[in-house]
Order: structure tokens, then C-alpha cells, then sequence
């Protein structure tokens, strides 16, 4: 399958959590590790993140904390319900992941709020089927994406076999019980693990930038 080179970024902390039971995310991670995440996004063509994401953080996705281009941005957003006062709206162009058949007029409502509507199939898992969105990406021309979360859609990406390489920034902070940076994926045994090489660990103030790649 033809498919773009794919980064999947998390900010956690210590013991795995990427936001609070309450959905409290800003900031986990110091200003370095987050002007590091501005960077990746200056290297990718696009960056994706969740509609949850979106409505938890209302998120610009773009580059601002270093020099470069903001990418295009993805919204999985089956049913497009996401509101057009979000600030995803601005900037660099939009591209709205929808469901196969979903309303005509929502299509048109959106368009004429300044984004591109891309509709695709279910995965097996009744989501919006990510292949799909990564083959479409390749026919436009966006080579390499940078995931960008939330929870679930961390899942997905790796359920999926998608991923190609992982950044992690990890905060000298432990929640306990939050928001699991990647949500479930069902196995029962340690030897089904989704398994890393390639392992490179650097200190970034008080943080961790934490890359790897997914053993195929
Ligand atoms: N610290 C970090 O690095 C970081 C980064 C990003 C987000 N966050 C936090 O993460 C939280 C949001 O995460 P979340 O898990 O609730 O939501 P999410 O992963 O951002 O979005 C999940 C939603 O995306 C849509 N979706 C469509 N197709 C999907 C697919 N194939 N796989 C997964 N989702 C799909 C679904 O909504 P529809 O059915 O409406 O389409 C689904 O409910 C927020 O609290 C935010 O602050 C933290």
C-alpha cells in the first residue's frame, strides 16, 4: 500500500498519560520539548490529529515557536460537527476526514467555510478507515505526516500498521490515572506487543525526546 512516511508525536508524562481524566493537556512538557514539536511539524507535508483533539483543545496545528512552514492540516471528523469557529479553520489549508454518505449539505457548509472534505470507508473497527486517508494523501502529494494524537487516534494509527516512526516527549510529571497516551489495543499478552528499534533517548531540559522506529 502506498502510503506517506508517518510520525506519530506524543507530549506525556512519566507514566504515560497525554492529558488529565478531565482532558487537561496544556502543558505537560517544557517550552524546549514544545518548540521540538513545532519543528517536526515544519518538517512534515501534514499533520492529523482526532476530531476529540480538537474539541478538547481547540489546537492551531500550526508552526510558530520556530521557522518553517505550517503544514496542511487533517481532522478526522466522521460526522463533521467540528464548528467552523475553531481555530483549525485558520491558516494552512484544512483537509476534513468524513464518512462515506454523510450529509450533502454539512459537505457544502464546510466547504464554504474554507475546508476540503475528504470522505472515506469504515475500518474494520467501524472508524474512519486511515488507509484510506493516507492513499488519498499520496495522490495530493503529501508525502510525510506527523500524528499528533489524541488517545485514541494514537491507536488507530498503530493498530493499524501505519505508523512508521514514534517521537516521544516525556515531562518529569506523573497523573496517576489520566488519559493513556495510546489507547487500547486490546492485546493480552506482552509477546503481541507493538515492539521499537532503532532507540534514541536525549534529554531536552528537563524532558525526554524519546524516537524510535516500529519493528515490522
Ligand atoms: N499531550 C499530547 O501529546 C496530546 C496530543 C493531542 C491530544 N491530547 C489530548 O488527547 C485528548 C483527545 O484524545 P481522544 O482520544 O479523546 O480523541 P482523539 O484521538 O483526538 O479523537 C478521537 C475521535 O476522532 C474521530 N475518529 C475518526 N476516525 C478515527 C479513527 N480511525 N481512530 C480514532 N479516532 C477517529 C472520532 O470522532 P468522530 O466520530 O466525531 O469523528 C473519535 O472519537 C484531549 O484531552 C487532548 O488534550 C494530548
Amino acid at each position: 500500500m502506498q502510503k506517506p512516511f508517518v510520525t506519530l508525536k506524543l507530549a506525556q508524562t512519566l507514566d504515560g498519560c497525554i492529558a488529565t481524566t478531565l482532558g487537561d493537556s496544556k502543558w505537560i512538557t517544557s517550552a524546549a520539548s514544545r518548540a521540538q514539536g513545532h519543528q517536526l511539524r515544519a518538517e512534515a507535508d501534514a499533520i492529523l490529529v482526532g476530531a476529540g483533539t480538537v474539541r478538547a483543545d481547540d489546537p492551531e496545528l500550526s508552526v510558530r515557536l520556530v521557522e518553517g512552514k505550517s503544514p496542511t492540516k487533517i481532522v478526522l471528523d466522521a460526522q463533521l460537527d467540528i464548528a467552523p469557529d475553531r481555530k483549525v479553520f485558520d491558516g494552512a489549508p484544512l483537509i476534513l476526514i468524513a464518512a462515506e454518505g454523510v450529509a450533502q449539505d454539512r459537505i457544502y457548509a464546510r466547504e464554504s467555510d474554507g475546508a476540503q472534505v475528504w470522505q472515506v470507508g469504515k475500518s474494520h473497527a467501524g472508524q474512519l478507515n486511515l488507509a484510506q486517508v493516507m492513499a488519498r494523501m499520496i495522490q495530493s502529494g503529501l508525502q510525510t505526516l506527523l500524528i499528533e494524537g489524541g488517545s485514541r487516534v494514537a491507536a488507530s494509527a498503530l493498530q493499524d500498521g501505519l505508523v512508521d516512526r514514534l517521537v516521544v516527549f516525556i515531562a518529569p510529571k506523573i497523573l496517576g490515572v489520566g488519559l493513556p497516551s495510546v489507547g487500547a489495543l486490546g492485546f493480552e499478552r506482552i509477546a503481541d506487543a507493538i515492539q521499537l528499534q532503532d532507540i534514541d533517548v536525549k534529554p531536552i531540559g528537563d524532558d525526554l525526546m524519546y524516537t524510535a522506529h516500529i519493528k515490522k
